[in-house]
């Protein structure tokens, strides 16, 4: 099925056409690569029955097999990295070795996942510590939830659909996929993969097309149980107004931030700071968006962090050597460049880059940004940085949570106390103490506060977020 252009949507084990298509164009070369069933509202509640037939199936099937199907799926993935990771730069423009690095992280997240499915237990409640628990014998028990709708984005097309299979699947849900538009080709990459598995049919479906259409549709449902959504704050806000008593899990957007202290070895730090602002046209949800520097050490670090972003390879995705390319819409481009521009008439200096060249935003450096300018207090989403010269750490915090955001925060010091007070104040979900903010593995919590969502992913608690905790208590009493 993937060689063909006309691709179908995936529901109980079958490949399905539907009326309408749209092209799907690659962000770098321009040329058409699929042409993308655009399902109806009906053809949507049709997968969602599906869905929800399958549930009881799905919540019976034991934690050795939920393990061995995702174990099975790692290994596919194994087999076909390179394949994996050709789609993902084809479909988004991303780098071929970042596409490779994240099937590699897509491997470990069904790893991970296929651990906890076997750990997923309830715990003991000690009903005898209340006065009237006497002769009580109480547990609890994680059950699914029965259909998960998961709306995935394009920046990490597989690995972040992963982040939500894994789970449904570990935890024994049905799965309703809707990725993002402009990148279907891995989900239904996934779909060929799985079928190659024992997981029952009808339990992971990819219906694709809008999400007006298809959001809307799993959203207002009634048999859909939870939303697991990653992207933007202004859809995400919708999906919980429009949700009603279901479960969601929103992880959203951030402007993430890092504070350099003195004394710090800027030859030590440098390099990750430019992978963390860069790496992947910087359209990553904790991609390196703020730098505070402290003044002893502003002007080595733009002089070496200019000379490392200079060296950036820019060219086509499926280059081996490439490190930028395309961002994922010309559009989205031009609303960066419009963002660089704003900011240079309200006073910023730009360091490096600010142009569009051959189709790609260059990698740009922005100093003297005021801190109300889009590309500062709002989620670029591009390869922009802004970086500030600071006084103090107290500065330097309060410029971190001078935000709307608070997914993770960074500081690189040699000082103990610094770095605790950091990790105290800053308010966001996750602190990296002597790294980017940028860093992420995937078994651990993960997830912002603010508007960078609610609930967290990371496999045992994205697991967690999916099940619902039943409790069963005996009465023991004779009487
Ligand atoms: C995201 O953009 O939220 C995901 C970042 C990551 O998984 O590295």
């Amino acid at each position: 099925m993937f060689n063909s252009k006309e691709k179908k949507y995936y529901v109980n084990g079958e490949w399905k056409s539907s009326e309408k298509y749209a092209e799907l164009v690659s962000p770098y070369t321009k040329e058409t690569i699929a042409l993308i069933p655009q399902a109806t509202r009906e053809e949507v509640e049709e997968v969602i029955d599906v869905a929800y037939e399958t549930r009881q199936q799905m919540a019976e099937l034991t934690a050795y097999k939920r393990a061995a199907i995702l174990e099975h799926i790692a290994q596919l993935f194994i087999e076909n990295r390179q394949q994996a990771a050709e789609i993902i730069s084809l479909e988004s423009a991303k780098p071929i070795k970042f596409a490779l690095a994240e099937i590699d992280r897509t491997i470990e997240t069904y790893k991970f996942a296929a651990e906890e499915a076997k750990r997923l237990t309830g715990e003991m409640i000690p009903m005898d510590a209340a006065k009237n628990g006497a002769n009580r014998f109480g547990y609890t028990i994680e059950e699914p939830l029965g259909v998960i709708g998961a709306i995935t984005p394009f920046n990490f097309p597989q690995n972040l659909v992963a982040h939500k299979v894994g789970p449904a699947i570990a935890a024994g849900n049905t799965i309703v996929l809707k990725p993002a538009s402009q990148t279907p080709l891995s989900a239904l990459f996934l779909a060929e993969l799985i079928d190659q598995t024992e997981l029952p049919k009808g339990a992971y479906n990819v219906v694709t097309g809008s999400g007006g259409t298809v959001g809307d549709a799993l959203v207002e449902s009634d048999k859909v149980k939870m939303i697991t959504f990653t992207g933007s704050p202004a859809v995400g806000i919708s999906i919980r107004n429009k949700a009603g008593l279901k479960k969601v899990a929103l992880e959203l957007g951030s402007n993430a931030g890092v504070i350099i202290d003195k004394g710090v070895d800027l030859s030590k730090i440098v390099s990750k700071c430019v992978t963390g602002a860069f790496s992947n046209q910087g359209q990553v949800c904790i991609s390196l968006q703020r730098t505070y520097v402290m003044d002893e050490l502003f002007d080595e670090f733009i002089q070496q962090f200019e000379a490392g972003t200079k060296k950036l390879v820019i060219g086509s995705p499926l280059e081996e050597s490439t490190d930028i390319s395309a961002m994922i819409h010309p559009k989205e481009q031009e609303r960066a460049l419009s963002w660089i521009q704003e900011a240079v008439q309200n006073g910023a200096k730009i360091i490096t880059g600010g142009t569009i060249d051959n189709g790609v935003l260059m990698p740009t450096i922005l100093t003297d940004v005021p801190s109300d300018a889009k590309v500062s207090c709002q989620e670029v989403f591009a390869p922009i940085v802004v970086v500030s010269r600071i006084s103090s750490i107290e500065e330097g915090i309060e410029a971190i949570n001078d935000s709307n955001y608070g997914l993770q925060a960074g500081i690189f010091t040699n000082n103990i106390q610094t770095a605790f007070k950091a990790s105290k104040l800053f308010e966001v979900g996750g602190v990296m103490i002597n790294d980017i903010p940028t860093y992420r593995v995937d078994q651990m919590p993960y997830g912002g506060v603010k508007e960078s969502g609610t609930g967290k992913e990371g496999l045992k608690y994205a697991i967690h977020e999916m099940t619902e905790t039943k409790l069963i208590v005996w009465n023991q009493s004779e009487e």
